[in-house]
């Protein structure tokens, strides 16, 4: 499985504080049967500012702890970037991080409270200049819990959608569960990751959620969110 949600880099937000935390959580996502995962920092969301050049240096530091230790899981890196002015030019000078360095996808997340307002001409903007936005755990923005309908619109013009696997769970909200429940129904669910940050909480476990999808939109479409969509995404591809 691939994982493309994952803050697994360590100090660098707030994901593991140091190597060890990041080779543990990568252990376990192994034991899942994830073989890669994509490191998406938070970035220009207020607080967290991870710098690409620092992003691309862990990524290689890690990768290289994981061969020592033979953990067979490979980083690749990315940024969860926080919807703000000039995202774009940020995007094509480089300071925020494409999944996988250099392809055409984006991991952006939007607050949790409110959709902010022009939101759809911001994605329709981003796509007209040959960037696809994937929003990071839609079923976590209360906009989309009330209605999830007004992401029929955003996908109709080029946003693609990652739900938490945590939001699957019989430990997640019934706002959250529900929500994912009528995208998944509605298929407007392209990828389930784990947004792991620690063991606790949100670790780095897909299968568990794949089973729950798939006893709402069968298997086969439940193991496309975390093996063939990533895989497209990672290859440049873009999906339906
Ligand atoms: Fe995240």
């Amino acid at each position: 499985m691939i994982d493309i949600h994952a803050h697994i880099l360590p100090s660098i937000d707030d994901g593991p504080e140091t190597i060890e935390g990041s080779i543990a959580l990568c252990k376990v996502a192994e034991e899942d049967g994830i073989k890669t995962i994509v490191a998406t920092p938070h970035t220009k969301d207020g607080v967290y500012e991870a710098k690409s050049r620092e992003i691309l240096k862990a990524v290689e530091t890690l990768n290289h702890r994981l061969k020592e230790n033979q953990i067979d899981v490979e980083i690749l890196p990315g940024a969860e970037i926080h919807i703000h002015e000039g995202l774009l030019e940020n995007i094509k000078n480089k300071d925020a991080l494409t999944i996988n360095n250099g392809g055409k996808f984006i991991l952006f997340e939007l607050p949790f409270v409110f959709i902010p307002p022009g939101t759809d001409k911001f994605i329709f903007n981003l796509k007209v200049n040959g960037i696809v936005p994937i929003l990071a755990h839609a079923e976590r923005i209360k906009g989309f819990q009330k209605n999830p309908k007004l992401l029929e619109q955003l996908v109709a013009i080029g946003a693609r959608v990652q739900v938490n696997a945590h939001g699957l769970t019989k430990r997640a909200s019934s706002r959250e569960r529900k929500c994912i429940e009528w995208l998944l129904k509605n298929k407007l669910v392209h990828f389930i990751a784990s947004d792991t940050h620690s063991l606790k909480g949100r670790p780095p476990i897909l299968s568990e959620a794949v089973k729950c999808a798939s006893r709402i939109v069968g298997e086969i479409e439940a193991r496309k969110l975390v093996y063939h969509n990533p895989q497209q995404i990672i290859n440049g591809i873009d999906i339906n």
